[in-house]
Formats: C-alpha cells, sequence, structure tokens
C-alpha cells in the first residue's frame, strides 16, 4: 500500500473509487466492500486473454467465491456462465435471471432434490461426480423425459502446492472419477450409451490458490491422455473439457497476482500439442475461475473496538468483526493484509495483531501487522477479502452478517443488507413444551 491513488487529501483509505471512512459512517461496520470496477476489469481480462485469444473455449465464474444476486448479473453482463455447487446458489442465479443454458452444475453429493431441480430449471451442464450420482441422474432424467448433457469430474491424480484442504485433484480426492483404476471407465462406457444422459466429456478442478501452472500443464497432459485411450478402446469422443480454476491470488502487499493467460496459455498450447500428435480433436475448453475474479475486488471494514498491551509479548487490536466474516485465516491459515483506513499518511511504526471478537483462541485475523498506533475506534481495511468470506460467513456466537456494499462509479448500493438480532432468530420456534 502507500499508493497515493489510494489515499485522499484527508489521508483516507480510497477503494473502489469511495473514501472508505465515508462509507463506514454511513453503513456501518463490519462491512463488506465490493468494488464493481474491479470485477468487471477482471471480467475484462479473461475475455482479452482467453476468450478473444482460443476458438471454441468459455468461461465460467466460480459462484463459491461469492454470489449476491448482483454479483450474477454482473458476470452475465460480462459474457461469462456461471460454477454452481448447490441448490441454493442454482435458486440464487435464476432468481438473479441468469441464463440456466450457461450454467454448471457441480457437487460430490448432489441430492436427488437438486438434480431434479437442475433438470427442471434446464442446466447447461451436469458434471457428474460418481457412478451413484449418474444412477440417480438416469433415474430422475428418465421420469423428466430429459435428456441432460454432462460432463464427469475426473480426479487426474496430480498434486498441486496448496494448502490440504483446498487441494482436489489427487487421486483419493473426495471429488470425482479417480483416473487411476476402473471406474471411470465403466462410467462413460455406461454413459455414452446412455439414453437418459449425453456425455460431453471431462472436467478436473486440481485445487485452489495455485501459483505455478505446472500442475494444470500436467492435468491437461493426462486428461489428453485419458481422451485419447477413450477414444481408441471404446470410440467415445470427448467434445469439452472444462479445466477448472484454481489460479492464485497474493495477498502479501508487496507480491503480485499472476495473470490469469499464465496458467490459460500453457494449458491451452499444451493441450493443442497433445491433442496433435494423440490425434484427437481438440476438445471446447471452458475455465472456471473464481478467487481471481473477486479477491482483490473486496475488502472488510472493521471498527477497532479494544487495544490490549501485554508487556514484551504482543498487543491486540480486537475488531468487530472476525472468523464469523472471514474463516478463512482460522481455516486455513490464510494470511492477509490491512491497513489503518483513517490513518494512512501516519507512519507504520507499531505492530499488532488483529483478533476477531470471537470465543475462539485461534479467531487472529492478522499476526504482526505493521500499521500506526491504533486507538479504541479507529478503522482497519483488510484487503483482498471478496473471496471465500462472505460466502463462508457464519452466525457463530450469533454475530449477524455484516452488510455488502457495492461500490460503483458515483454510487455505493447495499447489495446484501446488514443481518439484524431478528433476522438471527427468524423462522425458530418453541415447541410446546418449551413455551
Ligand atoms: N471449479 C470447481 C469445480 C471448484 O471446486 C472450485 C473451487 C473452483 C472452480 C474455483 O476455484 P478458485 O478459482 O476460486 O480457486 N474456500 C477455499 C477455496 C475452496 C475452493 C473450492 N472449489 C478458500 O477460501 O480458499
Amino acid at each position: 500500500m502507500g499508493n497515493s491513488d489510494h489515499i485522499n487529501e484527508k489521508g483516507h483509505f480510497l477503494f473502489g473509487g469511495w473514501d472508505t471512512v465515508e462509507l463506514a459512517g454511513r453503513f456501518g461496520t463490519p462491512l463488506y466492500v465490493i468494488s464493481e470496477e474491479m470485477i468487471r476489469a477482471r471480467c475484462r481480462s479473461v475475455r482479452e486473454t482467453f476468450l478473444n485469444r482460443w476458438e471454441n473455449v468459455f468461461a465460467v465464474y466460480a459462484g463459491k467465491a461469492f454470489l449476491p444476486l448482483a454479483m450474477c448479473r454482473i458476470v452475465q453482463s460480462e459474457g461469462l456462465g456461471l460454477d454452481l455447487v448447490s441448490g441454493g446458489e442454482l435458486y440464487t442465479a435464476l432468481a438473479a435471471g441468469f441464463p440456466p443454458e450457461k450454467t454448471f452444475f457441480h457437487g460430490n453429493s448432489k441430492t436427488r432434490e437438486e438434480l431434479r431441480f437442475a433438470l427442471s430449471s434446464g442446466v447447461g451442464r451436469i458434471v457428474v461426480d460418481s457412478m451413484s450420482e449418474l444412477e440417480t441422474l438416469e433415474e430422475e432424467a428418465a421420469a423428466a423425459g430429459k435428456k441432460p448433457a454432462v460432463l464427469f469430474r475426473v480426479a487426474p491424480g496430480v498434486d498441486a502446492h496448496t494448502h490440504k484442504y483446498i487441494l482436489t485433484g489427487h487421486t483419493g480426492s473426495k471429488f470425482g472419477f479417480p483416473l487411476a483404476g476402473d471406474s471411470l471407465n465403466a462410467a462413460v462406457r455406461r454413459a455414452s450409451a446412455s439414453e437418459h444422459v449425453c456425455l460431453k466429456g471431462f472436467h478436473f478442478h486440481i485445487g485452489s490458490q495455485i501459483f505455478e501452472n505446472t500442475s494444470h500443464v500436467m492435468a491437461v497432459e493426462i486428461m489428453v491422455r485419458a481422451i485419447a485411450g477413450f477414444k481408441k478402446e471404446i470410440g467415445f469422443v470427448t467434445e469439452e473439457l472444462n479445466m477448472g480454476g484454481g489460479y492464485g491470488v497474493e495477498f502479501a502487499p508487496e507480491g503480485t497476482t499472476p495473470r490469469i493467460d499464465a496458467f490459460t496459455d500453457a494449458m491451452m498450447r499444451t493441450l493443442e500439442e497433445e491433442c496433435r500428435s494423440a490425434g484427437v480433436d481438440r476438445p471446447r475448453v471452458i475455465i472456471e475461475p473464481g478467487r481471481w475474479i473477486v479477491s482483490e475486488a473486496g475488502i472488510t471494514l472493521y471498527t477497532v473496538q479494544a487495544i490490549k498491551k501485554i508487556d514484551g509479548i504482543v498487543t491486540y487490536a480486537s475488531i468487530d468483526g472476525g472468523m464469523t466474516d472471514n474463516p478463512r485465516p482460522s481455516l486455513y491459515g490464510a494470511k492477509y493484509w490491512a491497513v489503518a483506513a483513517g490513518k494512512m499518511n501516519r507512519e507504520a511504526s507499531a505492530k499488532v495483531t488483529v483478533a476477531g471478537r470471537c470465543c475462539e483462541s485461534g479467531d487472529i485475523l492478522i499476526e504482526n501487522l505493521k500499521t500506526p498506533p491504533l486507538e479504541r475506534g479507529d478503522l482497519l481495511a483488510v484487503l483482498n477479502t471478496g473471496a471465500y468470506t462472505f460466502s463462508m460467513a457464519s452466525n457463530y456466537n450469533r454475530l449477524p452478517r455484516p452488510a455488502v456494499v457495492l461500490a460503483s462509479e458515483g454510487r455505493a448500493d447495499v447489495i446484501v443488507p446488514r443481518q439484524s438480532y431478528e433476522d438471527l432468530i427468524r423462522g425458530e420456534s418453541l415447541p410446546e413444551h418449551l413455551r
């Protein structure tokens, strides 16, 4: 930080074209602020460096990263599709008027009801994760008189360098058909002869928050070998290959996030070469970035409630949010960076540990943050919180969920209201014997 583009004459932190101190005053804290322009810039970049550079490709945004109705509309207007992973995400997309044919329906444990919902709403692709799911889907498709287009999710057996909780492409993964063994083979034979599903091809997603393209490229090589094998042995022609997401985002202020084409160019070149040498047609390619689209487009504003100096050990700055609005530090050890939004011109001469307000010693958002000396009432802006924060938020300790404000050119709109105490008990009831 320290970039003068981000500071106004009052020494306040600017984000999405807004003075963040003003936003906090207007909407309260904790507050998620999302920059519409930054999301659109990322979508544009996907268009320019991927969709316009290669033929027969498509990109979908992975909604699990952040999916309020407004986000669906932005994604739609930028010409991307949506990766959805539950009935709730599908419901949200449909409620936003998102074209269902541009959606991919994922999940390793879809319920029968969700499959029914996906069929009746006409999702573009159902990404089938197991033989059990294939059987359920065939039953439901037969009953509905439909023949959905499907992909098979495959665990190609590559290890990517990331946290084990967000690693998904290894053979022992809970996701997809392992390429090793016979299960995929049996499923391809069954689906390619099925009257109830139309198998278009395959999907892989090897993990999330990955910075090097080597594992992605390796997965492509492995998949082309499999694709060539299916053509030779079963006569199955792969029309589509969905290469998932996983493109990493840098959280440290001095680092830079890799461009998306650092991944996609390498994968596409490998795909074209490998297909050529294996004698198969290059399938249509889909990518599914989530974090890369939205992470840097979001910040969270908090108010410091208490400063606690434990001599010689640590100074805590305790804030009005924490693991309920951002579980990533406690869940994955994720590192964040923050600025004192009202003190941008002051020297960062102090070091604090930013503590969340939950009754958990592990609810620490940032350790050893360099900052100007903080006082009660100061505003902290945690950067790079657009992805997997709001979408993973909880009401632990009965903390109401913060509001989400969309900062756009000349306007700032609440797209998700702050929860009230009444919201916390909405729908609950007391059984008669407890009244
Ligand atoms: N496609 C599929 C099938 C996925 O499962 C995911 C993420 C993505 C695409 C998008 O991945 P991305 O481009 O965002 O890395 N909660 C974790 C991340 C879990 C990712 C799950 N799947 C976190 O906060 O780091």
